[in-house]
């Protein structure tokens, strides 16, 4: 068995009176797509955000390849190859799609100048690219995305981390506001990324969708591991059975 890239020991998170988190552990192996399930306000969020920097825990361990990292920031995440899709999705309306897609990539000094350059060309190809898979009907990387649907800035906010994505990708809800056409091209994409060797969390309400591109399901409720399911020798019911801690029989289901 190969060694997790991405392991969370005993994570803690309380916002005053509500354990947001209490105590969990999550591993995530490369090349591997895991789901995470629960009700509202399962901790869902907040546990991504811990993997992404943007919530420091309260207690407890994040190892990153095996080494003890202190992640304090989204920039601290995307350093070490990291990147996330949030629920409340992080773009600039009066901005156009192809400045929306180097967001928080500011490169300081001219040594790097060179490189942003090189770097920015083979981005606007690769990011074209993912639009276009994406089969969202955008007219050109240069419209602002306030103007866009709603369904087109979540695709556009996919496409960002999947572009910049170099080890892990975690995604909340990226389908929540998506129709059919939409979604489809995202489950795609997911699949595409798995292909090229990268980890995904996905955050669904959507078990089909779940159930479609995971390997494995990681079932939270109220802020701790009610169980980790392998996708392919799962029924729907247990993971219903799990999400809301009563036992439901796949003849009612
Ligand atoms: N910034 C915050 N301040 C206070 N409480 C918070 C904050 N963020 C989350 N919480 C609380 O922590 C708990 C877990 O919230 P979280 O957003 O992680 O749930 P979730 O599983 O993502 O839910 P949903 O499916 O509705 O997105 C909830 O009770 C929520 O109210
Ligand atoms: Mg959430």
């Amino acid at each position: 068995m190969t060694a997790p890239l991405l392991s969370l020991r005993g994570i803690f998170k309380h916002y005053g009176p509500v354990h947001a988190l209490d105590g969990v552990d999550f591993d995530l192996f490369p090349g591997e797509i895991v789901g995470l399930v629960g009700d509202n306000g399962a901790g869902k969020s907040t546990l991504i955000k811990v993997m992404s920097g943007a919530v420091v825990p309260d207690g407890g361990a994040i190892l990153f390849e095996g080494k003890p990292v202190v992640l304090r920031s989204p920039q601290d995440a995307r350093a070490i190859g990291i990147e996330t899709v949030y629920q409340d999705l992080a773009v600039v309306p009066w901005l156009d799609v192809e400045a929306n897609l180097f967001l928080g990539r500011e490169m300081t000094g001219n040594r790097w100048w060179n490189r942003w350059f090189l770097d920015k060309r083979a981005m606007r190809r690769e990011a074209a690219h993912h639009i276009a898979s994406l089969q969202v009907g955008l007219k050109s990387v240069r419209q602002p995305v306030g103007l866009l649907s709603g369904g087109q800035r979540q695709s556009v906010a996919v496409a960002r981390a999947i572009s910049w994505g170099r080890k892990v990708v975690i995604m909340d809800e990226p389908t929540a506001a998506l129709g059919v056409r939409e979604s489809r091209g995202v489950l795609d994409l997911i699949k595409r990324v798995k292909e090229r060797g990268l980890a995904v969390v996905l955050i669904s309400h959507n078990l089909p969708h779940v159930f479609e591109v995971t390997d494995r399901i990681f079932v939270l409720r109220q802020g701790t591991e009610a169980g980790t399911l392998v996708t392919g020798e799962t029924h729907v019911t247990d993971v219903v059975s799990l999400i809301t801690g009563v036992k439901v029989s796949a003849a009612v289901a």
